[in-house]
């Protein structure tokens, strides 16, 4: 049973704990995609950091001098198994993790806003490989669930917070998609990078607003088009070369949206076009980057001619 059910009396526990079987079961079959993350981390989970530093824009995950050559050696191969690293950075018994999203500066965006996460539960939709979930973890919740289907980014999560040894965070292979099982649950939800890939943002809105606790608080952030016109872009196939991608609203688009699945005190607090610095190729994530999504002609415009995105950024309250 998954330990954080503990933490959200009101969940439908049964449900959330047929599909966590499931999942274990699952990704517990001896699949040659998932062996190869899962194998080398069981040898390596006994491995524990000595310290922990998350306070800064890195997180910082052990020392080198915390491990043997041999254990060192297996740790590197085992984080380049996680390749491509798309969140960071980390540093890992100082083998440092150069991803392709500068997260910390996304991080930096919503820092202001954040409420006070002291003893409070919090979800993260879309929790990739964690990076947020370790930047909340100073501020000590109570609990912090990171929803995320993917088994790569969830073994990736599953080896760092085994080196790190947090037993407020938990990523459990989830999707937006389950939030109906999690009704008055979160005191907080961080949705960030995911609604412009839900085919029906509105239903996702709704859910995260009844997942959230009374008073809860919403932070959302979302690719987004310029404009004054409450409009969304829907792309025929993929936008900047991503397929997956619905509906890419302006920043008046998803206020009203917000509106209408129920927010309140709905506050844009930032919006910024993306760049070829925030986000590109590295030694840890070896395929085409933003640079390459753009038109080179026109930065103004995706490699399909549509307007390049922004990103903007929303906390709001039920
Ligand atoms: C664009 S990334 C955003 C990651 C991170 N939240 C951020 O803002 O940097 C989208 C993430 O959502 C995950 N994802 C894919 N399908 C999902 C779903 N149905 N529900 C929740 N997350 C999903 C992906 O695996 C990926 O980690």
């Amino acid at each position: 049973m998954p330990s954080y059910l503990e933490y959200c009396p009101n969940a439908d526990g049964a449900a959330v704990r047929r599909l966590h079987e499931e999942k274990q079961s699952w990704i517990n079959q001896a699949k040659k995609g998932f062996l190869r993350y899962r194998l080398p981390l069981q040898e390596l989970q006994h491995l524990q950091a000595s310290t922990l530093d998350l306070t800064g824009d890195v997180v910082r995950i052990g020392r080198r001098s915390d491990l043997s050559k041999t254990d060192h050696d297996r740790v590197l191969k085992l984080m380049r198994t996680f390749m491509p690293w798309r969140k960071g950075p980390f540093s890992v018994f100082d083998i440092d993790i150069d991803a392709e999203w500068q997260s910390q500066r996304k991080w930096d965006r919503l820092l202001p806003q954040i409420p006070n996460l002291q003893d409070k539960v919090v979800a993260d939709i879309g929790c990739n490989n964690g990076y947020y979930m370790f930047r909340m973890a100073p501020f000590s919740p109570k609990l912090v669930l990171g929803f995320e289907p993917y088994v790569q980014h969830y073994y990736t999560f599953t080896a760092l917070n085994s080196f790190a040894g947090l037993d407020n965070l938990f990523v459990d292979l989830l999707g937006i998609e389950h939030l109906p099982l999690f009704r008055r649950c979160f005191d907080v939800i961080f949705c960030l990078g995911i609604l412009y890939h839900r085919p029906s943002p509105i239903d996702a809105l709704r859910d995260l607003y009844r997942a959230l606790k009374p008073g809860g608080c919403l932070l959302i952030e979302s690719q987004a088009i310029s404009g004054d016109q409450p409009m969304a872009l829907f792309p025929e196939k993929t936008y900047a070369k991503v397929p997956g991608t619905w509906f890419v609203p302006t920043a008046s688009c998803l206020h009203n949206w917000l509106a209408r699945a129920g927010f309140k005190e709905i506050k844009c607090f930032c919006l910024h076009p993306m760049s070829s610095e925030e986000q590109r190729k590295t030694d840890w994530m070896v395929f085409e980057s933003y640079q390459d999504f753009i038109d080179k002609q026109n930065p103004g415009l995706t490699i399909e001619g549509y307007p390049a995105p922004q990103r903007v950024f929303f906390k709001a309250t039920i």
